[in-house]
């Protein structure tokens, strides 16, 4: 007999653990289909947060190398990176285990195994000992995620050649590093390991880094990791990578056209992007049908096919935990005949380097592209006294206001925990604020937050902290 359900999911990523636990909180039966051991999906397992794990523990021991004595604390420093894996490996587990526990406590099943559609409301699980149950059920939400893309000629074996997954579990620190990709996760692994003794080379197809965000930013943050001993290698389309005795060999050629290059390095990180996670679903037997680039394309959730829903990596929009989050909230309030819905305009990025980059709404390029007449408030760091004394005045904040009414269209940041920040000004952007809301709102003094405000007062020219 089939097991009957108000709503089945498949996947247990930020995406589906939070359909599953919404439905239940709306009273709704539910079941979550997830074939990895462990709920959480790439975000909790091999994502987000063994990654910001690393980047923590690695930037404290950067801090403790380098900036302890000009502080006037003495110690010495050495590396145990079996514990820092160790502690890494905890803070996952324990954060699997607490979706686990919003599972019991919302009646959410649990399906372990891997999903596929049958036909029209009917989901059949295959379990890791071979074993098949069907679920049925009137929504279906497929929440099943992305995978890393891969490059012909770049071979991933986990070991020498590596893609986000193989970076979070080096046994050892590499002599070298090249990382193929200077968007956010080859930026974000290849600090951790540059940090923790790596030389790290980063070999970019564009003539720029971190794709969607200001381009103003963008440089300024390239410069600030160069300074930090990063080499970037940009305008170079990588052709292959072949293993060797020692490492592996890259080989890389200017865009622009010009003589091929190779490079050898220990350890190469595969990071040019994200693809969505379709196979195996058996799409075909309720009648949807990928897009060119294998995203699932949906109408606020709604698949062509009646009950057939979709969040997260799998549909179109930026590949982002918290995107996918507030869409399966509001998937599964629609579903409950609630009005569930996401703001586009006001998805947050950050990229959790040190300093940190943070940014939600227009980019000055978007601006200009289409024609809005915008005004520009900028605040550096240097002139805010709490990122000064704490040795962290890196970076600045800009603030894009509409030239007529004032209105917040972007904020772009460069700084310390600026990524802690940003979100002050998704919930000023929320409620459709002037820059003038936040420049007249008072702000404690001395915080790094006083810079977001100062940003707001350069809107119109009378910022006051220099
Ligand atoms: P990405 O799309 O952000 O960047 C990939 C980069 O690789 C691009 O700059 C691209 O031009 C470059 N590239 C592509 N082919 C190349 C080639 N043949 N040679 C040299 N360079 C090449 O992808 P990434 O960094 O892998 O991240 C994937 C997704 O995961 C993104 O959507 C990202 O936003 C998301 N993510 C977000 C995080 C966060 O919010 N902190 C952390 C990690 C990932």
């Amino acid at each position: 007999m089939a097991q009957q359900y108000d709503v089945v999911i498949i996947g247990g990523g930020p995406g589906g653990y939070n359909a599953a636990i919404r439905a239940g909180q709306l009273g709704l039966s539910v079941a979550c289909v997830e074939k990895r051991r462990t709920l959480g999906g790439t975000c909790l397992n091999v994502g987000c947060i063994p990654s910001k794990a690393l980047l923590h523990a690695s930037e404290l021991y950067e801090t403790a190398r380098k900036d302890f004595a000009n502080l006037g604390i003495r110690a010495t420093v050495s590396l145990d990176l079996p514990q820092m894996q160790k502690q890494k490996d905890d803070s996952v587990t324990a954060l699997t285990k607490g979706i686990e526990f919003l599972f019991k406590k919302n009646k959410v099943d649990w399906i372990k195994g891997a999903g596929r559609f049958g036909g029209p409301g009917q989901v059949i699980v295959r379990a890791d000992d071979g074993s098949e149950q069907t679920l049925t059920a009137k929504n279906i939400v497929i929440a099943t995620g992305s995978e890393p893309s891969r490059l012909p000629g770049v071979e991933v074996d986990q070991r020498r050649i590596v893609d986000s997954t193989g970076a979070l579990a080096l046994p050892s620190v590499p002599k070298s590093m090249i990382v193929i990709g200077a968007g956010i996760i080859g930026l974000e692994l290849g600090s951790v390991w540059r940090r923790l003794g790596a030389e790290v080379t980063v070999v970019e197809y564009l003539d720029r880094t971190i794709p969607g965000a200001d381009a103003e930013i963008a440089m300024a943050f390239q410069r600030s990791l160069t300074k930090q001993g990063m080499i970037f290698k940009m305008g170079q389309k990588v052709t292959g990578a072949r293993a060797t005795e020692f490492g592996v060999t890259l080989t890389y050629e200017p865009v622009a056209g010009g003589p091929a290059q190779s490079q050898d390095a220990e350890v190469v990180l595969l990071a040019v992007g994200r693809r969505p996670n379709t196979e195996g679903l058996n799409l075909a037997a309720v009648g949807v049908t990928p897009d060119a680039r294998g995203f699932i394309p949906a109408d606020h959730f709604k698949t062509s096919a009646p009950g057939v829903w979709v969040v997260g990596d799998v549909t179109h929009g930026p590949m982002l935990a918290h995107k996918a989050e507030d869409e399966a909230v509001a998937c599964i309030e629609l579903i409950a005949g609630k009005a569930g819905h996401v703001n586009y305009d006001i998805i947050p990025g950050v990229v959790y380097s040190a300093p940190e980059v943070a940014w939600v709404g227009k980019t000055e390029e978007e601006l200009k592209a289409k024609g809005v007449a915008y005004k520009v408030g900028k605040f550096p760091f240097t002139a805010n006294s709490r990122a000064k004394v704490n040795h962290e005045a890196e970076g600045f904040v800009k603030v894009l206001a509409d030239a007529k009414t004032d209105r917040i269209l972007g904020v772009h940041m460069l700084g310390p925990q600026v990524g802690e920040m940003i979100g002050e000004y998704c919930v000023a952007m929320e409620f459709a604020a002037a820059s003038e809301d936040v420049a007249r709102t008072c702000h404690p003094h001395p915080t790094r937050s006083e810079a977001l405000r100062q940003a707001a007062m350069g809107v119109e020219g009378w910022t006051m902290q220099a």
